[in-house]
């Protein structure tokens, strides 16, 4: 299938980076960026947030112009000024969220601008989809080409985007943190994908904040830091304590460090909630000083229960209770006046406002609370704000900057920020640390388990199975719209949580 390409033939790396120096006014994104990338390699770029991986990989689409520095391309200097000279080149980029036509068929998103002719001078509906099937038979996916894109999940979409990449011939595959909104099962189907494009010959980079992912697919890791390259490796002559020694600049002390903390009074209470179709019958309650952890599968129903018990969207039955009060249906402004907190999953999508400042995103839950007491002052604004910024090491020059043109990292650190500056009685996360760094994790940890211990209750939903062992109190386990076990810390293991969450209770099966 690989095309007869005189340039594929030299053996050198198939991509060059070298000394590569982006600024966006006084911001340096990138000091000094290398990484040489080889055919039939699976090739790792990880670094904090911030470390200048994504502006690499813009400079390789051609969003970005670099500064300075080389950019070689099967040993040919080049320099995009669009991401459609990118492409043409060779390079395909896979982002954590395609943006493909919701109203097009799979096939028509994947030929989208270069549908072939047939004899008649009529689009070749068949030549597309007979290579779409062939494409899709040799990646052993089973979508249909011929389903419009709507509704797929982000791993269908992915996998459509490598399709099309397959389709151009792309010798050079970047994924720039595929997997952090995917379930396990997904991530599975696309490393299987990878590794398959790394034996036809083409070169694949992957980035991701997990260790795990790291090492059971690449072969080789490059590691940044503060915009510059340190060190490129194979994976089997390394450990993840080196790595991370080099991405840290130190030692990270122990991750997962919830502290014993003495139970006190109920604060929420959930009863009964039922959202026919999505949630049933669910029903728990927090203690302060408490974490319990939501686990289950993706789809499990979690963040729709927690979305429910905020006031983001409404249920059929049930009740939420705050300190015996109810909780009005799909009020979050009673909800946050009762004392919850919700920090979305999406916090891109659902918590971010991209145009606004890092101060002003951090202060903008508590503004109101602020005004009703007179009391909005930039000076306030921002000593709330920057002690929040600080204790979650958001790499921002300042709380001016803003708040869209952050790494993707330090934007979730920027809207866990803004929940936390609301002061909650009960904060609910989603998905704490994903995208975030292994520096900032133990960070992330330290302040909830800090936060339980000053009595704060805390619902933690995560699919990081260590990180609901490690954190949690008590484990509710989620199993298609139901909870399927309530374990407590003690008696929590991998193989009990993760057996309830894919299997149905005797009692619902
Ligand atoms: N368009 C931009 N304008 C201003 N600053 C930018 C812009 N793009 C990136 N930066 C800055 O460049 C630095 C590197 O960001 P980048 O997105 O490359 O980090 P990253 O390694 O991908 O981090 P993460 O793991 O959080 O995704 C950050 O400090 C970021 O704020
Ligand atoms: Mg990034």
């Amino acid at each position: 299938m690989v095309a007869e390409d005189p340039a594929r033939r030299n053996t050198g790396p198939a991509l060059e980076l070298e000394r590569v120096v982006k600024s966006f006014g006084p911001v340096v994104a990138l000091r000094s960026g290398s990484l040489s990338l080889h055919r039939n390699s699976i090739h790792a770029l990880i670094g904090e947030n911030g470390a200048g991986k994504s502006t690499m990989v813009k400079i390789m689409a051609g969003l970005y112009r670099r500064d300075a520095g080389e950019f070689r391309l099967h040993g040919e200097s080049v320099d995009f000024a669009s991401t459609a000279q990118s492409k043409n080149s060779g390079i395909a980029v896979i982002y954590q969220e395609p943006t493909l036509f919701p109203d097009l068929s799979i096939t028509e998103n994947i030929f989208m601008g270069r549908q072939p002719v047939s004899r008649f001078g009529r689009i070749d509906r068949k030549a597309m989809r007979v290579e779409v099937e062939q494409i899709f038979a040799r990646l052993g996916v089973g979508l249909d080409p011929d389903r419009l894109t709507e509704g797929l999940s982000i791993a269908d979409q992915q996998i459509i985007e490598i399709a099309k990449a397959i389709s151009l011939d792309a010798s050079v595959l970047i994924m720039d943190e595929p997997t952090a909104a995917l379930s396990g099962v997904e991530v599975e189907r696309l490393f299987t994908v990878a590794r398959s494009l790394r034996d036809e010959g083409r070169a694949v980079m992957f980035i991701s904040h997990r260790f795990d992912e790291v090492f059971a697919l690449c072969d080789t890791v490059t590691v940044m830091r503060d915009g510059a390259y340190i060190a490129t490796q194979q994976i089997a002559d390394t450990t993840v304590d080196e790595l991370v020694r080099q991405m840290v600049g130190r030692d990270v002390t122990e991750l997962f460090p919830k502290q014993e903390t003495a139970v006190g009074e109920e604060l929420l209470r959930v009863d009964g909630l039922t959202s026919p179709g999505t949630f049933h019958d669910i029903s728990f309650s927090v203690r302060a000083g408490e974490i319990v952890a939501l686990a289950g599968l993706v789809g499990a129903g979690r963040s729709e229960v927690v979305r429910a018990v905020f006031g983001v969207d409404g249920y059929a039955s049930g009740a939420v209770t705050m300190g015996g009060q109810t909780v009005p249906q799909k009020k979050p402004t009673a909800a946050m006046r009762a004392g919850l907190a919700l920090v979305p999953e999406d916090r891109r999508k659902q918590g971010l406002i991209v145009d606004a400042t890092v101060g002003g995103n951090i202060t903008s839950a508590i503004r109101r609370r602020l005004a009703a007491f007179g009391l909005i002052t930039t000076g306030i604004e921002n000593r709330a704000a920057r002690g929040w910024a600080a204790k979650l090491e958001v790499k921002s020059h300042a709380l001016d900057t803003v708040a869209g043109t952050l790494s993707g990292g330090n934007q979730q650190k920027v809207v866990l920020a803004k929940w936390l500056a609301t002061n909650p009685k009960v904060l609910i996360v989603d998905e704490p640390t994903r995208g975030i760094d292994v520096g900032t994790k133990a960070a992330v940890h330290a302040l909830l388990s800090e936060l339980a211990g000053e009595g704060l209750g805390i619902v933690m939903i995560s699919s990081e199975l260590p990180e609901v062992l490690g954190m949690a109190d008590r484990v509710l386990v989620m199993h298609e719209g139901r909870i399927t076990a309530e374990i407590d810390r003690a008696d929590a293991t991998s193989e009990n949580v993760m057996h309830a969450a894919t299997h149905a209770s005797e009692q619902h099966s």
